[in-house]
């Protein structure tokens, strides 16, 4: 492995080739990489681009994402400040470059449905572009490691799939920011400063999901970050969030990644579960185990490791509260029992669920719906997959949770769809894959009611608890806004810009969608929620003014 040497502050950092700068830091003891407009510190939250809570300075560049950056040598960075310094360089940017593409498939999305449908499509024989925004390959689950080593059998499965990918002859294109799409369909993006527009005969949509927080006072604190990216910084990077660690929230990937991380070498002070114990409920564990013997066995397989490496696995806790105290976080947690529990850690990794990453098939036209279970939309689909706009298909934890290998089989049957609907590939039969899928449906389904991903009411928080984290609105703030002009999303946006930070509302936006129905007493429905805006995520302008010249002079 290489070493790298760069400066953070002025400071000396040595990396390995191929770390994330968020990664690097990290290892460097550095978690605070920027200052907010009201002074407080930030760091890396999500680690998968979504949060834009790590923005640092590079070489003199802002807004640059540590968490999805490459560390260089000889790189300047620096903590980036809420209004950071643009120079006195006042010559206009050099007009990027434009580059068209016309595939017969289009996929959004590298992870697994993303690649299952890649190598799917090109069997078919048609001609596919793959768009993924990260620059390690893999997607969420199976996340391979900058430098190539092979953690376990999920990493090496997902190698796996990489390969037949690359092989595939489809042409994937990674690092690649999208941030419109347009009937057509027609979807823009920038990689490196240059614009890509590309016009798909048909276009499969596999964003995946992103972590549902769990809002309580303190969880914007640098140390606090979502359990994925924990597990990216070590799966990744091989890099430890801390020495000392607290997992919370509910759902498996708490329990696998506690594991990972004290297999790494970490002390994992808790893991706090909300649900309670899945011994209270035989039937429900019975259920699992018909509908995926293997995996309910590794869930139980890990809960014994655990226990082996003495790690406290306690059910019945709910996060309330975290502090920054001197030795790093103080954690603490309401009992379901009564009472409250109160633990040290520097670190603290929480989950409590997924929400999927919808904003292109929405913006895009396809339909929604509210599923009360899960606590989010769903993408209607056909058996194909297709969603209500012809030609659009959607794959994966993108269209509503199912899992990673639901979203294989998914990526499967929509990759040779869309290559039918483009011209290639005969009919084929769906029987083996449908069968597949509607058994990962039925585990997911058994799985998720063992645990408790039910957020506590926004009503219900302290009125300084943080609720849009980049815009620094409180849910007092919140409140006092609804108070204006009561009952509407739209008006309580314009009253407190809840939902206008750089993150779009991903974070916020769900809250505050149940902040209204705590008040009007009205069912969540898919009107509910903030409307995608273009662009989806946050883009040079001058590759947007690139795209917008190039389609203005096509016309
Ligand atoms: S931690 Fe980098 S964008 Fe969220």
């Amino acid at each position: 492995m290489t070493e790298i040497n760069f400066t953070f502050d002025g400071d000396g950092i040595t990396a390995t080739d191929g770390q994330s700068l968020a990664a690097a830091l990290t290892g460097a003891g550095r978690r605070e990489f920027r200052v907010t407009a009201q002074g407080s510190p930030r760091g890396i939250f999500c680690g998968m681009g979504v949060c834009q809570d790590c923005l640092v300075s590079v070489d003199g560049t802002p807004n640059r994402r540590a968490c999805m950056t490459k560390a260089a040598d000889g790189m300047t960075v620096e903590t980036q400040h809420a209004f950071p310094e643009l120079g006195t360089d006042s010559r206009l940017p050099e007009t990027p470059r434009v580059r068209v593409l016309t595939p017969d498939v289009l996929v959004i999305g590298g992870g697994a449905g993303g690649l299952s449908a890649t190598i799917a499509a090109r069997r078919a024989g048609a001609d596919v572009v793959t768009l993924d925004e990260r620059t390690v390959e893999g997607g969420q689950y199976y996340k391979q490691s900058a430098d190539g080593s092979l953690l376990d059998a999920q990493q090496a499965e997902g190698a796996g799939l990489v390969e037949d990918a690359r092989a595939s002859g489809a042409e994937i294109i990674r690092g690649v920011e999208i941030w419109g799409a347009f009937d057509g369909p027609l979807v823009l993006a920038e990689r490196d400063g240059a614009a890509l527009i590309v016009r798909p005969r048909t276009v499969i949509v596999a964003t995946g999901a992103y972590e549902r927080p769990i809002i309580v006072p303190g969880w914007t604190l640098p140390g606090v970050m979502t359990t994925g990216a924990a597990q990216t910084l070590w799966r990744s990077y091989r890099t430890l969030p801390g020495r000392r660690i607290v997992v919370c929230g509910s759902g498996p990937l708490n329990m696998q990644v506690a594991l990972e991380l004290a297999d790494g070498g970490a002390e994992i002070a808790l893991v706090a579960e909300t649900a309670p114990s899945p011994f209270l409920h035989p039937l429900r564990g019975a259920r699992l185990s018909i509908h995926g013997p293997a995996l309910a066995w590794q869930g139980l397989a890990m809960l014994r490791s655990l226990r082996r490496r003495r790690v406290p696995v306690r059910n019945g806790l709910r996060l309330s509260a975290v502090e920054e105290v001197e030795s790093g976080l103080s954690v603490t947690f309401r009992r379901k029992s009564g009472g409250t529990h109160t633990v040290q850690a520097d670190s603290l990794c929480m989950n409590a669920g997924f929400e999927p990453q919808n904003e292109i098939l929405r913006l895009l036209g396809a339909r929604m719906t509210y599923d009360p279970a899960a606590g989010h939309l769903r993408c209607e689909r056909s058996e194909t997959l297709e969603t209500s706009v012809p030609g659009i298909f959607a794959v994966g934890d993108c269209a509503g949770l199912g899992g990673a290998p639901a979203a294989c089989a998914e990526g499967r049957i929509a990759g040779r769809s869309a290559a039918a609907q483009s011209g290639h590939g005969d009919a084929y039969d769906l029987f083996a894959d449908q069968r597949a899928l509607r058994r990962h449906r039925r585990f997911q389904k058994a799985l998720w009611q063992l645990h408790d991903v039910s957020p506590t009411p926004v009503g219900g928080l302290p009125h300084d608890t943080i609720l849009c984290r980049c815009e620094e609105i409180t849910v007092g703030d919140a409140l006092a806004g609804y108070a204006v002009t009561p009952g509407h999303l739209g008006t309580l946006k314009r009253a407190t810009r809840v939902g206008m930070g750089r993150c779009q509302g991903r974070y916020c936006g769900p809250a505050a969608a149940r902040l209204i129905v705590e008040h009007t007493g009205e069912a969540l429905t898919d009107r509910s929620f903030f409307a995608p805006r273009v662009p989806v995520k946050p883009v040079a302008i001058n590759a947007i003014l690139a795209a917008e010249e190039a389609l203005c002079s096509d016309d």
